[in-house]
């Protein structure tokens, strides 16, 4: 039998097609899960054929079940609706995979702004606290659940750079063993996955900006980026995806609390 048939997964930031919410939202579907789909809703544009709708359509048309919910995380009314909106529907959530992220504030210190500050601690960290508020109490009506938060090795050490990224996913971190430690008798698990390099547009952009600064070619700068990493590579979406997918699901039932490096062997610094 799938490992989450007749389990209800819901995964934020979803819409983008290269991005680590969406080969997850996938790995989901392929292990039996009913999905919800959710992202901020895009300016209609190029990609505006691209998306939740497209995610789910996607999903389905390979088998699969799966819905499409608009949802900002920085907005904790959007985060109820949703959720109550998929227990009506649904009988409550199961899996949370509180994915969505931004890298603003990644940068030099002293260079931070106000406003990226708050995007940052907005959504990687009360974002990911709201959404996981939001469904601890159907989860623990049903019985239990498994929150997955998407951290970084950013949340584990740190280096020159990337300032409120890194603080914000050190909050993750401990939002993480906090659930944990809260509620483990409820019968929710709560895991955090530290990606290294992930090959998405995000890590594409941080390794463009840097070689814009470094006033280097941008094969270049990946090129650096990589030289640290024990397998020497970026990982792909999927590479992630598997193992959210593994922390969702039964296979995991004995670990709650952990911060898990997938990384390739990416140094996380201090
Ligand atoms: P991405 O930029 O492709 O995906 C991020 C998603 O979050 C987007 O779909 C975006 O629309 C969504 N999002 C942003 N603000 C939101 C909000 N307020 N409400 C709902 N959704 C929102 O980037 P990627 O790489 O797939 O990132 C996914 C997660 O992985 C993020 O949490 C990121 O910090 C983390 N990560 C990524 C790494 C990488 O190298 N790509 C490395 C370590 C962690």
């Amino acid at each position: 039998m799938d490992a989450l048939s007749h389990k209800v997964a819901l995964v934020t930031g979803a819409g983008t097609p290269s991005g680590i919410g969406w080969a997850t939202a996938q790995a989901l579907a392929n292990a039996g899960a009913l999905v919800v789909v959710t992202d901020v809703e895009h300016e209609p544009g190029p990609t505006a054929d691209v998306g939740i709708d497209a995610l789910a359509a996607a999903i389905r048309g390979q088998g699969g079940d799966a819905m499409a919910v608009p949802l900002d995380i920085t907005d904790r009314a959007q985060i109820d609706r949703c959720v109550a909106m998929v227990s009506e529907h649904h009988g409550g959530v199961d899996v949370v995979v509180n994915n969505a992220g931004t890298s603003a504030g990644a940068r030099p210190f002293l260079e931070i702004t106000a406003a990226e500050w708050d995007a940052s601690y907005r959504v990687n960290l009360k974002g990911t606290a709201d959404v996981c508020q939001a469904v601890i109490p159907t989860m623990t009506e049903r019985g239990g659940g498994s929150i997955v938060n998407v951290a970084s090795t950013g949340g584990l050490g740190a280096e020159a750079g990337f300032g409120a990224y890194t603080a914000t996913k050190h909050g993750v971190v401990g939002l993480t063993k906090t659930i944990a430690a809260e509620f483990g008798r409820a019968g929710i698990r709560c895991n955090a996955v530290c990606p290294g390099f992930v090959a998405t547009r995000m890590h594409t952009e941080a390794t463009e900006r840097l070689a814009a600064a470094a006033a280097i070619p941008v094969d270049e700068m990946a090129a650096r980026r990589y030289e640290a990493v024990a397998q020497g590579r970026a990982s792909t979406p999927d590479e992630i995806a598997a193992v959210i997918a593994f922390l969702a699901g039964p296979a995991a039932s004995y670990i709650t609390g952990a911060a898990i490096p997938v990384s390739g062997g990416t140094p996380v610094g201090l």
